[in-house]
């Protein structure tokens, strides 16, 4: 078999699979492109199941572009909360007003306009296209790049950016004329239920018959991948301080900055302290940093009179270890000299801050059980 004609095979055999087995998603029962895009961008490093649920609140929310431009960014991470990646949901809402303001409010059928959205790259822009325009781009992320490394037997390393620019080059050729969604769709549901990383459903595969990989043996070898960086790890220190007086069965929250890692969403306090890896936290020594940075960083006072839990948060490139401690607030934390980026907040409150998961679990243990002793 030439490999003309084990491409004009894997083309005709894909879309009418995928036609035939495709999964009813939420975002396949629309053509509307501004649900299809926010779908794409969910789906980035999150799996099908849990975008389900985030995917039919938010387009309930925020049914139409303008709706999603004229909301505050508050409103949108807490619809995000969980998700993880907030920044996907910040350049969203900054790409959805750029539609709004420069494309009339209809999101864009070039490659060129749709590329130039924030958060935009060459994986959703092919998505976008193809799915609501059915123009035919590719749309290659990892799972794609998996499926047709085995198919063509490809022995690039797919970490590379060279081999992701060639792969998309290859998926190019192999659209179909007029499908180019559901030929993209039928790569990505291949990807995702039978072709997968370990031990693939070749039995069920509609292209079995001339996948290299399968035919070598090799399909659980392929495709070549260099591992990652393993995230930094980072101990953290982190206070629950738990309000009294007028303030009794509140926590005191704070808001992280403008820009960088989870910009602008709310947290319980917390300093980086200095802890070997795996060690136990010195609960003395970090208590005492914890005091100290809190008031000389923030001007927060608070007196930490000993360690709650461990838990953790990971990122796609750090670690944060987290060792809490309940924490009285100091006399001179009065409302009024509270810094801006703080608050008190109880149970009640919880829903109007959008908080990172780890911090969501705590609260959520917190006041579970009425209190932390
Ligand atoms: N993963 C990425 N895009 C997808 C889609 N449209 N359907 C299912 N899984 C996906």
């Amino acid at each position: 078999m030439t490999s003309q004609q084990s491409k004009a095979y894997f083309s005709a055999r894909l879309v009418p699979w995928y036609r035939h087995v495709k999964r009813d998603l939420p975002w396949r029962r629309t053509r509307d492109p501004y649900h299809i895009w926010i779908s794409e961008i969910m789906l980035q490093q999150t799996r099908v199941e849990a975008v389900i649920p985030y995917f039919l609140r938010f387009t309930e929310r925020f049914p139409t572009i303008d709706a999603l431009a004229d909301a505050p960014e508050e409103d949108v991470l807490k619809l995000w909360e969980g998700l993880g990646y907030y920044s996907r949901a910040r350049n969203l809402q900054a790409a959805a007003r750029e539609v709004r303001d420069e494309h009339g409010g209809i999101v864009p059928s070039t490659k060129e306009a749709v590329s130039a959205l924030k958060g935009v790259g060459p994986y959703t822009a092919g998505a976008i296209l193809s799915i609501a325009y059915n123009v035919p781009e590719p749309a290659v992320d990892g799972n794609v790049m998996r499926v047709l490394s085995r198919y063509f037997a490809l022995e690039d390393d797919i970490a590379k950016p060279a081999t992701r620019v060639k792969i998309e080059k290859l998926a190019k050729e192999l659209i179909p004329d007029g499908a180019a969604g559901d030929f993209n769709q039928g790569l990505m549901e291949l990807g995702a239920t039978v072709c997968t990383p370990r031990s693939p459903k070749c039995l069920v595969c509609p292209v079995m018959e001339h996948c290299a990989a399968r035919i070598a043996g090799r399909e659980e070898e392929l495709p070549i991948k260099t591992k990652a960086k393993k995230p930094r790890l980072e101990p953290r220190a982190v206070a629950l301080v738990e309000g009294e007086g007028a303030q009794a069965g509140k926590l005191l929250i704070r808001q992280r900055p403008q820009e960088g890692l989870l910009a602008r969403m709310w947290e319980l306090p917390h300093v980086p302290v200095e802890r070997a890896p795996g060690a136990e936290p010195d609960a003395p020594a970090e208590m005492d940093a914890l005091a100290r940075e809190l008031a000389s960083g923030d001007g927060v006072a608070v007196w930490p009179s000993g360690w709650w839990l461990n838990t953790e948060h990971v990122f796609s490139h750090i670690r944060w270890e987290l060792a809490v401690y309940r924490c009285r607030p100091d006399a001179r934390l009065r409302p009024e000299a509270l810094p801006p980026h703080y608050r008190w907040i109880g149970p009640e409150d919880v829903d109007a801050y959008a908080f990172p998961n780890v911090f969501v679990r705590l609260l959520q243990r917190y006041w579970g059980r009425g209190g932390a002793s």
